[in-house]
């Protein structure tokens, strides 16, 4: 039988080394371990997310504090959790809906990414059992959106007269390149205008313009919108509106072969009228038949054919 007093002392003693073991283990060795990639990729105005998962070696681990700010900023934290308390910044939150202390998955959602928003990030995770910091970046790109064309004037253009053309893009991050083509894929650049202007946003507008003389065998025109690179990011065809597809007198132009799209709904409505009025003719004459003979079987249906080829 041991001695009670050895037992406590002893076990005093392994308290003792345990705790130290405890501590030193805390500044060199850690019990929890932020992980998070070295670069995250964003795309201006829409939505990025700066991954960070806590990896504890114990499994039950309380989140104390999260801190998440930009590197080298003088700016407050842009999100900050610290003792059941959320201090956040309009326009960054915990990437999990309903993040709570026991969620390991600290990841960061920047909901509108702007350019502004690239350069190095810095979370910083205090736990019950350790804490532990990790600086990913975020690497924000931009893209031209697809362009948007139309021309001076824009509709009943004539033949051999002068068109303008235009081929406008935003959103590129550096000054782009727009190309055109004529319909037999015929690189017309040479004779388009282009001018680049910076927006407040950082971002570059560009607007080409392109004057032909319009002729109806060239009717469809392709802008393509490259950015710095050159590498393709979005294009549009335009056809120039022509008076009328087959051009010349106006004589032709009024027994065209083409029917106007105006047409097409009147003869719907104007046959559907005739129809009603015609049936309702039938009817009438039918019962003021029925009032005079009740044998009227035959003539019905004569009536009823008649009805019939009129309204085919
Ligand atoms: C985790 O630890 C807390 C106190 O530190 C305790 O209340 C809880 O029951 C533990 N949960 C599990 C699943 O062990
Ligand atoms: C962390 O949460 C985000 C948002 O819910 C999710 O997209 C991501 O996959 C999660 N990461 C891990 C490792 O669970
Ligand atoms: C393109 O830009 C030009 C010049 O800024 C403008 O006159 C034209 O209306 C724009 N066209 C479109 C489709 O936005
Ligand atoms: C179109 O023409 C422009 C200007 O001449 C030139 O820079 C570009 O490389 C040409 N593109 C193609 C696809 O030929
Ligand atoms: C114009 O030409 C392009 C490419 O040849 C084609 O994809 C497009 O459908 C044409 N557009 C019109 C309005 O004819």
């Amino acid at each position: 039988m041991r001695n009670p007093k050895m037992t406590s002392a002893t076990s005093l003693l392994f308290f003792a080394i345990n705790f130290a073991c405890i501590r030193a283990e805390n500044s060199s060795e850690k019990f929890v371990k932020l992980e998070c990639k070295t670069e995250y990729h964003g795309v201006y105005g829409q939505q990025s997310i700066l991954e960070c998962v806590v990896k504890p070696v114990d499994e039950n681990v309380t989140i104390i504090t999260v801190t998440w700010k930009r590197v080298g900023a003088a700016a407050d934290n842009l999100l900050e959790y610290h003792k059941d308390k959320m201090i956040p910044t309009p326009g960054f939150k915990f990437a999990e809906p309903s993040w709570n202390k026991k969620n390991m998955n600290v990841s960061l959602l920047l909901t509108n990414t702007k350019m502004a928003d690239n350069g190095e990030y810095e979370c910083e995770v205090e736990t019950d059992v350790g804490t532990d910091k990790a600086t990913p970046s975020l690497s924000v790109t931009a893209k031209y959106k697809t362009p948007t064309m139309s021309s001076i004037p824009d509709t009943n253009i004539q033949e051999n007269t002068i068109v303008t053309i235009f081929c406008n893009s935003t959103g590129g991050p550096q000054k782009g390149l727009i190309w055109w083509f004529d319909q037999s894929g015929t690189n017309c650049t040479e004779s388009a205008e282009l001018v680049a202007k910076e927006t407040d946003d950082g971002l570059f507008s560009l607007a080409s313009n392109f004057t032909v003389k319009a002729t109806s065998s060239y009717t469809n025109y392709t802008c393509k919108v490259l950015n710095v690179n050159e590498a393709l990011e979005g294009k549009a065809s335009f056809e120039i509106q022509f008076v009328s597809r087959n051009l010349g007198s106006k004589a032709e132009k009024l027994d065209s072969v083409s029917t106007p799209k105006w047409l097409v709904p009147v003869v719907v409505i104007g046959s559907l009228i005739i129809g009603l009025l015609a049936a309702l003719l039938f009817f009438k004459k039918r019962s003021a038949q029925r009032g005079h003979q009740t044998d009227t079987r035959h003539d019905d249906d004569v009536e009823a054919k008649g009805l019939n080829s009129d309204s085919s």
